[in-house]
């Protein structure tokens, strides 16, 4: 377990909070420790996962054209940017375009930040890299500026981990921290049918699965925990009146668990559910309107031919 003091003290009370509200739910932000961000990397990799390599697609397709749209002299900061591997090819097209580029990620993942950054110095002569590990906002917070315009990477989708009013309040927070004239670059993936939306959460090799119980495999390797692994199921639900998916772990039987960091003990019930994910899916004009309640100007839409995922460009 860890010392106490190393964990966070505003993630605690958020884990408090969360499991003894009814229904219980946990942070989607604590998925991504060493281990469920290589758990993650995997589920990109699968044949039912289509967001990031629909994504990859757009940004392939279009990247000089995203960049000459965000303006010139560009300095790139991504949220989120857990391996970057999308991002190579921005920084590519930046590269060709600048000659020279800067690019601070910033993610909760020490690991993931790691494996980045050693393979983007290996990719990319004349490349600064200035990785923080921090959350977003406060990754953001005095983030020195090292060039005349920032261009702001925010993709993935992961804006659809924030309920509707949550992602717009984010999204006003995030162009506060900038000046006029820089730019925000945001992945969302669009509302598609249940059939190609669900097995993207519930895979046939299970990956996710293991994704979503590595939250309490986490708590027990860290916050000294003794949740029964066998004991929960990984559940992904597509709530169609909100437009998300939803992920949950699943009592199998009535149990008692103790985490010891929080000096908390919870009974749950056979069949209660551990709410932990929820990813919004865009309906048209959703992200748009989204964008534009916080203040942005939106520029440009680029997207795949069948219109599953969507990459904003919008002006502060
Ligand atoms: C990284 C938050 C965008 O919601 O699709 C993947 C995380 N969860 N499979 C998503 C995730 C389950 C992912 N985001």
């Amino acid at each position: 377990m860890l010392p106490l003091t190393d964990i966070d003290a505003a993630l605690m009370e958020e884990v408090r909070t969360g499991l003894k509200a009814n229904p219980k739910r946990l942070p989607p932000s604590l998925f991504y420790d060493a281990e469920g961000s290589a758990l993650f990397e995997r589920i990109t990799e699968l044949p039912e996962y289509y967001p990031t390599r629909t994504e990859r697609g757009i940004l392939g397709d279009h990247a000089s054209d995203m960049l000459d749209g965000a303006g010139a002299d560009l300095e790139l900061v991504e949220l989120g940017s857990g391996s970057s591997s999308k991002t190579h090819l921005l920084i590519q097209a930046l590269l060709l375009r600048q000659g020279h580029g800067v690019y601070a990620p910033i993610d909760v993942s020490a690991a993931a930040l790691d494996h980045a950054n050693a393979a983007l110095t290996q990719t990319f002569r004349n490349l600064e890299v200035h990785p923080i590990c921090a959350s977003y906002l406060d990754g953001l917070k005095d983030l020195p500026r090292r060039g005349p315009r920032r261009l702001l990477l925010f993709l993935g989708s992961t804006i659809g981990n924030f309920e509707p009013a949550e992602a717009t309040s984010f999204l006003r927070a995030v162009r506060d921290s900038l000046r006029s004239g820089d730019a925000l670059l945001i992945g969302m993936d669009q509302s598609k049918d249940a059939s190609i939306l669900v097995p993207a959460y519930d895979d046939a090799e299970a990956v996710t699965a293991e994704f979503n119980l590595n939250l309490l495999a986490r708590l027990n390797r860290e916050w000294g925990a003794n949740f029964e692994l066998d004991q929960f199921r990984h559940l992904a639900l597509w709530n169609e009146g909100q437009s998300r998916i939803e992920m949950h772990l699943e009592s199998l039987g009535r149990q008692s668990v103790f985490i010891s960091a929080l000096d908390l003990n919870i009974t749950l019930e056979k069949g209660e559910r551990i709410h932990t994910e929820n990813s919004y899916k865009f309906r048209p004009g959703m992200g748009e309107n989204i964008l534009q309640e916080a203040g942005w100007t939106l520029e440009r839409t680029w997207m795949d031919e069948q219109k599953w995922f969507a990459v904003h460009l919008a002006r502060s």
